[in-house]
């Protein structure tokens, strides 16, 4: 992948794992723990896009919170949990190799960016609890534009901020969708797929498929 000026990587589920709040409770919620994990982020991501399509946008936040509230009902676990479940939301751990890989990327001089339906204040607190922060040159947040992925007025941010080609961007998700939505765009797209999942049907193929960011540094090319 040559002519790359820009890396820029989804936050949650790509850089963070997003289960990782629930399995840090496992023990209260039990084994449904993993099961109420999925249906808490399959209903978060499933209130984005329907708030879009409605055109009544509330922030990552509020729908995070209200996503949980359905999925403790669901699963039956005790609102005492609540307040606990979304703090560790907020500081949510990065997978093992993503510290390691943004420094030798920081080196090579690319600018490193995340792009997110996350809120700001998310996002910087995501990425300075876990002593990211010096290695973005941004952190572009849909609140920008109040709308969620895949909206295309999500993806020009980076474009607007950089003023380089759409081809110049290196676009990394784990969620397919997103990988359809940037590579549909006009992101150089690189599905991270690390759980052997099969991608979408949406008119899309990713350029590249990687199991998990280290992959990443023979891959780009400046
Ligand atoms: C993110 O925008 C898709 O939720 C994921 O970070």
């Amino acid at each position: 992948m040559k002519n790359i000026k820009a890396i820029i990587f989804d936050a949650y589920g790509t850089l963070f794992d997003v289960n990782s709040a629930a399995e840090k409770c496992k023990d209260k919620i039990g084994d449904k723990w993993e099961g109420f994990a999925n249906f808490w982020r399959n209903t978060q991501l499933e209130y984005t896009w329907l708030r879009s399509l409605m055109k009544r946008h509330r922030d990552f936040w509020q729908i995070t919170e209200d996503s949980l509230d359905k999925s403790m009902m669901a699963f039956d676990i005790d609102s005492s949990m609540k307040s606990e479940l979304l703090n560790l939301y907020k500081v949510l751990s990065p997978f093992d190799e993503v510290n390691e890989t943004l420094k030798i990327l920081k080196k090579k001089s690319f600018k490193l960016a995340i792009l997110s339906n996350g809120t700001p204040s998310l996002l910087k607190e995501l990425v300075k609890s876990n002593n990211l922060d010096n290695l973005f040159d941004d952190l572009f947040s849909v609140e920008e534009v109040g709308v969620y992925k895949p909206d295309s007025s999500v993806y020009d941010l980076p474009i607007k901020k950089y003023q380089i080609a759409k081809n110049e961007v290196a676009f990394l998700s784990a969620n397919t969708w997103d990988v359809s939505g940037g590579g549909n765009y006009g992101y150089k797209s690189i599905w991270v797929n690390r759980h052997n999942n099969i991608f979408d049907k949406l008119d899309y193929k990713p350029d590249n498929q990687i199991k998990n960011l280290s992959e990443l540094i023979n891959l780009i090319k400046k």
